[in-house]
């Protein structure tokens, strides 16, 4: 049976090119039937209430990862929560935390994509360039599974409190999206390549606290990806030192 109520959603306004007017909270009554994600009343709030409202959003599918933002306060997804679910008929929006905030809802993910683009995030092939695709067992495809369900939504990113406490921090994603090329079996990087995170604000700034595991909608875990760079990282010292001690 479909049920409908009405909801107070209570959405943060902000606009950075107006900085002289304060954020604040504006209150939308909208009409919630069940099946309703967040995602469909901020179409509805925008196409029929309020045209100036602004947030990001794309495929409606927790794929393209664009409408990350704080659901009565855990970050989230807009697009696959239900409204329904809440205990309460007030909901609040808040942007993604860590970030500048362009607008409402909008905010500036240029660190991020520095931070992603630090890793060289695509396959590094020393090998001639195959004339067919490069074959990758069933086995070594699981082993990347994970990290490859990875949709850049940046929740993680917000999640994390080290990337208030320590600009530049590398942040989980990227360390993710690293792990995820070392581990392919196809990727042909040096062992060295691994040295541009292995710096303060690289995978060391880490304090383990998982809360981007929580925060991940795609079941990804950073922390895993974080402590296995570490471990190879180690190694790769050890390795270097018995070798030079050899000569
Ligand atoms: Fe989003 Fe998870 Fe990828 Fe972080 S690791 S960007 S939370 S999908
Ligand atoms: Fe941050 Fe995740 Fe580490 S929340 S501190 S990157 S375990």
């Amino acid at each position: 049976m479909i049920r409908s109520n009405y909801y107070t959603f209570k959405i943060l306004r902000y606009d950075a090119k107006d900085p002289l007017r304060e954020p604040y909270f504006q209150s939308y009554h909208v009409k919630v039937v069940s099946g309703l994600t967040v995602l469909s009343v901020l179409n509805r709030i925008r196409d029929e209430i309020d045209g100036t409202l602004a947030f990001r959003a794309s495929c409606r599918s927790a794929i393209c990862g664009s409408c990350a933002m704080v659901i009565n306060g855990k970050i989230d997804l807009a697009c696959r929560t239900q409204v329904a679910t809440f205990e309460s008929d007030t909901v609040i929006l808040e942007p993604l935390p860590n970030f500048e905030v362009m607008r409402d809802l909008v905010v500036d993910m240029t660190p991020f994509w520095e931070m992603y683009e630090q890793v060289q995030p695509y396959l590094i092939r020393e090998s001639a360039v195959p004339e067919k695709e490069i074959y990758q067992s069933e086995k070594d495809r699981k082993k990347i599974d994970q990290f490859v369900n990875c949709i850049l939504c940046a929740c993680c990113y917000g999640a994390c409190p080290v990337i208030a406490d320590e600009p530049g921090y590398l942040g989980p994603a990227a360390a993710a999206k690293l792990e995820r090329f070392i581990l392919d079996s196809r990727d042909e990087r040096p062992a060295d390549s691994l040295e541009s995170v292995n710096t303060p604000k690289g995978v060391w700034a880490c304090r383990t606290v998982f809360r981007c595991i929580d925060a991940c909608p795609k079941d990804v875990r950073p922390t895993d990806a974080i402590v296995n760079l570490r471990k190879n990282l180690v190694k790769n010292r050890f390795n270097m030192i018995l070798g030079s001690k050899k000569k």
